[in-house]
């Protein structure tokens, strides 16, 4: 399909009916602090203070913090991971326009064609577990007790004891060998031909929450290795930013989320009726699942095994939750090694009152400090109130600090002033701290200028500083794009700040709008980052002619002495290679 580019005027409209504090508003909870600006806390990373503001005049918007910025369009690019024109196509639907032609990319179409074989794969597993060659899978399937309506409920299927069932079920339905093997269904054998990777395997469909299968997991049947089996990372399956059930629990009344380990543990919790449950495939909680969560709840409770391993994944995801500004909770498994496995000797009720009784993660995370200690001995003792106060002196609120140093003060029998004096103490020390490094990277003005992406760093910062002035100025005032003497991109000294200009400059000598989500086309989403970072940098047209000269002759002078730098050093090259010197 000939990739046709979508129309500017189309794409205005768009962004004229997509008013960016709306869109933005249903993903971060907005509130006016300083000028015309809101601030939130940033969906692209993890961070306990606002540093993400939407610019309602500008209609952008940038992180401080991990400096990710642009229009409406990078916002949906960024938060749905999705491709430009379904960033577009997805605000299309919002607002009820059609995107004209055939607006569909290669990527995109390649995308939905995978989606709809890892659609056809599930229910090809799903009806194979009701013939006679699913037998097997029905028997394991009874012992693990999950019902039928849960199978439906999951789609759970199976892939049977055969190496090509799945891929002729498939190329009957049209899909070639390749579209099969990007999407991590079959295998290339060694000699020749191609294989179903899932085999003799209980298989669960992985689903996002818009719906689509983007994976499976597969269990083997009994014992053996390895025990699952997954789909690899695919155009439309990464594991890091996606959690299993979340499609179901997404839906859940029940106000917070269940963190669990296993596939199994998940299934057999929504067939108890605790609807809310999901883990993280496979792999520790990353924190891309966790602002995954937090879209949908505001507290999380961890109901991970009940061993080493597990104590260790709920403190990495504890912490990583709390950046969240999530409630986190944590389930004392007692007498069972994992949720499955207690609601299986226990029952859902007991399960509900483990929940209720759930600790949050200070008392959690107390009592895993207060479990290394002999508070008998001073010498532990000291140790201890060490330790926890370091603890408490990191939690953000003084009536939280003060409850737990008043329970730290009660369980190594000391006064209650003593820990409240020491956690206090501590955190000055950490403000402290926290507070030199900003002052420190506040002095550092070149550092600070660098763009976040590392891939995009200046090579000459003073250079590129002008760079970014002349961009500035050709966005706020389009006609100075009629000026002579105007730099060409090429003469830049940084090849990201070159495309922003060459594309800025484009649009100004034709006369065309200049906006963020105009230049997105264009634009990698390293460079419209960059773009919407030097453009919060204060710059006037009060003296527009005049800064444009500086500028100007800023990039020229230091282009001129980058030239004579390399002529000096080719000139002591060749002088080196005659003289015969080594290396
Ligand atoms: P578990 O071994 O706890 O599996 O691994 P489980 O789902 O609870 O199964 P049962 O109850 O022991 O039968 C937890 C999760 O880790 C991933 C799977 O997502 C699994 O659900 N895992 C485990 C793998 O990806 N590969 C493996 O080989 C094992
Ligand atoms: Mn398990």
């Amino acid at each position: 399909m000939i990739l046709i580019p979508i129309p500017d005027s189309f794409l205005n409209e768009l962004v004229d009916r997509n008013d960016i504090v709306d869109v933005v508003s249903s993903y971060v909870r907005l509130s006016k602090k300083s000028g015309s600006n809101l601030f939130g806390l940033c969906p692209f990373h993890s961070e306990k203070t606002p540093s993400f503001s939407v610019s309602p005049d500008k209609q952008i918007y940038h992180c401080f913090g991990c400096g990710k910025g642009g229009g409406v369009i990078n916002f949906i690019m960024e938060i749905e991971n999705l491709s430009f024109r379904d960033a577009v196509e997805f605000l299309a639907r919002r607002v009820n326009m059609t995107v004209p032609e055939e607006a569909n990319d290669r990527e995109s179409q390649k995308r939905s064609r995978m989606l709809a074989l890892n659609k056809e794969a599930a229910r090809f597993f799903y009806t194979q577990l009701s013939t006679p060659g699913g037998e097997e899978a029905r028997r394991y399937m009874a012992q693990r007790r999950i019902g039928p309506a849960t199978a439906k409920n999951f789609g759970v299927g199976y892939a049977p004891d055969s190496w090509e069932s799945l891929r002729n079920a498939m190329r009957d339905k049209g899909f070639s060998d390749q579209e099969l093997f990007e999407a991590g269904l079959v295998r290339r054998g060694k000699t020749s031909g191609f294989y179903d990777t899932f085999r003799k395997r209980l298989m669960f469909p992985v689903i996002d929450v818009r719906g689509n299968v983007i994976g499976f997991s597969g269990r083997i049947l009994g014992d053996g290795e390895p025990k699952y089996m997954n789909s690899p990372e695919t155009l439309v399956f990464n594991k890091s930013q996606n959690l299993f059930a979340l499609n179901l629990a997404k839906k859940s009344k029940s106000g917070y989320i269940i963190l669990s380990e296993g596939n199994i543990d998940v299934v057999s919790l929504h067939q108890a009726g605790f609807d809310s449950a999901v883990a993280s495939l496979g792999t520790s909680l990353t924190p891309e699942q966790a602002r995954l969560l937090s879209r949908y709840t505001g507290e999380v409770i961890i109901a991970y095994d009940n061993d080493g391993a597990g104590v260790k994944a709920a403190q990495r995801a504890i912490g990583i939750l709390e950046k969240l500004d999530l409630k986190v909770k944590v389930l004392a498994l007692t007498g069972a090694k994992d949720p499955d496995e207690f609601i299986k000797l226990r029952g859902p009720d007991a399960f509900r009152k483990l929940l209720e009784g759930s600790e949050d993660q200070v008392d959690y995370r107390l009592r895993a400090v207060r479990e290394k200690y002999d508070l008998s001995s001073d010498e532990q003792k000291v140790a201890f109130l060490k330790e926890a106060s370091e603890l408490l002196a990191r939690l953000p609120g003084a009536v939280e600090r003060q409850v737990y140093a008043m329970r730290v003060a009660e369980l190594a029998s000391v006064k209650a002033e003593a820990v409240t004096d020491e956690v206090e103490r501590r955190r000055k020390r950490l403000l402290g701290r926290a507070r030199q490094e900003q002052k420190r990277a506040q002095e550092q003005p070149e550092r600070q200028m660098q763009p976040e992406d590392r891939a995009l760093r200046y090579d000459d910062p003073a250079s590129a500083a002008a760079e970014q002035g002349l961009i500035r100025l050709l966005y706020l005032e389009p006609e100075l794009s009629r000026t002579d003497g105007l730099p060409a991109p090429e003469d830049f000294s940084s090849s990201a700040l070159a495309d922003i200009y060459r594309a800025v400059l484009d649009k100004a000598r034709r006369g065309e709008a200049i906006s963020a989500a105009t230049l997105g086309s264009s634009l990698s989403s390293g460079e419209m980052n960059l773009l919407v970072q030097l453009l919060q940098q204060p710059e006037t047209l009060a003296h527009g002619e005049r800064a444009l000269t500086d500028y100007i002759n800023r990039i020229r002078e230091r282009r001129e002495q980058k030239a004579g730098a390399d002529d000096l050093r080719q000139l002591s090259e060749k002088l080196r290679q005659k003289k015969g010197y080594k290396g």
